[in-house]
């Protein structure tokens, strides 16, 4: 999938959910515990903190997606906080593959093919900088 493609989809989708975002990420938590209880404590917080922090970032990195210079160092710094919580690479397929899932059912009908992939698409590029900042703050250690 194109670039540019990507961007205006998973921009264009994610500003339709805006009302229903809260919902979203309520949504994950619930849904990402009950898969995979295993993950549940490294989460030392509030999850309703927790559900705020997780959407200030969807809409900062969804806002900045076609903008790698002003994205990639916020999303190498989130990435190697995360190595300190206890987050291991593979963690992040199942966030994906658990986001994927809210964002079809908090869109509904409107869910197709084509927004999955661009959404798939965001979600491993967003994961891959994270575990880049990851490893970068690793080798400095
Ligand atoms: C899509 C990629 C992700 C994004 C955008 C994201 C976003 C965030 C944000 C903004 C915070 C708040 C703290 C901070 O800024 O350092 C946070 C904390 C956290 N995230 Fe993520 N995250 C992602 C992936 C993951 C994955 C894969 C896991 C593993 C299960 C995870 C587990 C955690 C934990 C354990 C905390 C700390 C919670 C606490 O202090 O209670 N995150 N995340």
């Amino acid at each position: 999938l194109h670039a540019t493609r990507t961007t205006t989809l998973v921009q264009t989708s994610f500003a339709r959910l805006s009302p229903a975002a809260d919902r979203l990420v309520e949504r994950f938590y619930e849904e990402l515990f009950l898969r995979h209880p295993e993950v549940r404590p490294m989460f030392r917080g509030d999850i309703r903190v927790q559900e705020r922090a997780l959407l200030g970032a969807l809409k900062l990195a969804v806002g900045a997606l076609d903008r790698p210079d002003t994205l990639l160092p916020v999303l190498h710094e989130l990435g190697a906080r995360h190595a300190g919580y206890g987050v291991q690479p593979a963690h992040y397929g199942v966030v994906r593959d658990v986001l994927l899932d809210c964002l079809a059912e908090a869109t509904g009908p409107l869910w197709e093919e084509a927004l999955a992939t661009a959404w798939r698409d965001a979600i491993e590029q967003i994961a891959a900088a994270m575990l880049a900042g990851a490893a970068q703050s690793a080798a400095r250690h």
